[in-house]
């Protein structure tokens, strides 16, 4: 079964084909309005839940869009609104819907319920995010890489603020996809160290910095993130907002970095805290690529999920 839960989980060469396929699959609709059908039906005939347990906007939209280029049908599902909420197992939940559609996407809290979800389903399960990761993020962040700069192999990429779910699939990719990885931010928020370790044993230098200043030389790309997550208790806002500010991505930690060094963010962003509006609106930002690539990303992981 091809569940797509993490980008560490997944084969390397699987995962340059879905990116590559992506590509392949944009550049085929370029100029056509949003509704128009892919040309091959893969989703033919195929339902795809999409469960939301927190909130969202691109994985939602994006998904919904792809499935219907696709030629599949979606069911837009809340968590609160299903049994799940109100007590109904989440193995019962996952053997219920595999009777109904043919794949589940969920955006979860405890990554313990996507795995769950994943072993009762008898259909692939895509993590739509989780507190612990966000694979679907990272395979179209690559793919906009890619698409400005060429191949990401060999490349650096800073990580700056809190070493988030979002982060943690940054290190997976590194691992998978063969750059390299620097993280700056406060000790307190660094990423779990057995994905640092894990895509070191594969190669990638993963290297902790945290003179943010220090951290950018020779940076290809700079990623800021939230610094409050949906999954943080607000409590932690002002702490971590007082801790993150040295870690804000600005017009002068940009210039520290490479030349031709992009700037990513996997949105929504609070301007003027993690970045400054210069910087999100400026030459070197592809975060509504970033956006975009979503919706192809995943068609391509769908697709591989289902082997269509
Ligand atoms: N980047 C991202 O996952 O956005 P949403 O929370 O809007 O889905
Ligand atoms: N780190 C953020 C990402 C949102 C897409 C969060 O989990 O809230």
């Amino acid at each position: 079964m091809n569940h797509f839960l993490d980008i560490n989980k997944t084969d390397p060469a699987d995962l340059r084909g879905m990116i590559d396929q992506a590509r392949v699959m944009k550049d085929a609709r370029k100029g056509l309005p949003k509704g128009t059908k892919d040309a091959d039906q893969p989703l033919k005939d195929h339902i795809v839940a999409l469960i939301f347990e927190k909130p969202s906007t691109r994985t939602r939209v994006s998904f919904d869009v792809g499935v219907r280029q696709m030629g599949g049908e979606t069911l837009v599902l809340s968590g609160s609104e299903m049994q799940l909420g109100h007590g109904e197992s989440i193995a019962d939940t996952a053997r219920v819907l595999s009777r109904y559609v043919d794949l589940i996407m969920i955006r979860t809290f405890e990554e313990s319920a996507l795995l769950e979800l994943a072993e009762y389903a008898d259909v692939p399960v895509i993590n739509g995010l989780t507190n612990r990761s966000h694979p679907c993020q990272i395979m179209a962040d690559i793919l906009t890489y890619e698409e400005h700069n060429g191949p990401i192999a060999g490349k650096k990429v800073v990580w700056t603020g809190d070493g988030n779910n979002v982060c943690a699939s940054f290190i997976h990719a590194a691992g998978q996809f063969g750059f390299d990885l620097t993280f700056t931010g406060p000790p307190n928020l660094d990423p779990e160290a057995v994905f640092i370790e894990e895509a070191r044993a594969k190669g990638a230098k993963i290297e902790i910095e945290r003179d943010a200043a220090k951290a950018v030389e020779g940076a290809d790309l700079i990623v800021a993130d939230t610094w409050v997550s949906m999954h943080d208790a607000q409590s932690t806002r002002e702490r971590r907002h007082n801790q993150l500010r040295p870690y804000q991505v600005n017009d002068h930690l940009m210039a520290g970095a490479k030349d031709d060094a992009l700037f990513m963010h996997c949105l929504p962003a609070h301007r003027e805290e993690e970045v400054t509006n210069a910087v999100m609106d400026g030459p070197q930002s592809v975060i509504f690529d970033e956006a975009e690539n979503r919706l192809h990303a995943q068609k391509a992981v769908m697709r591989w999920c289902l082997g269509v």
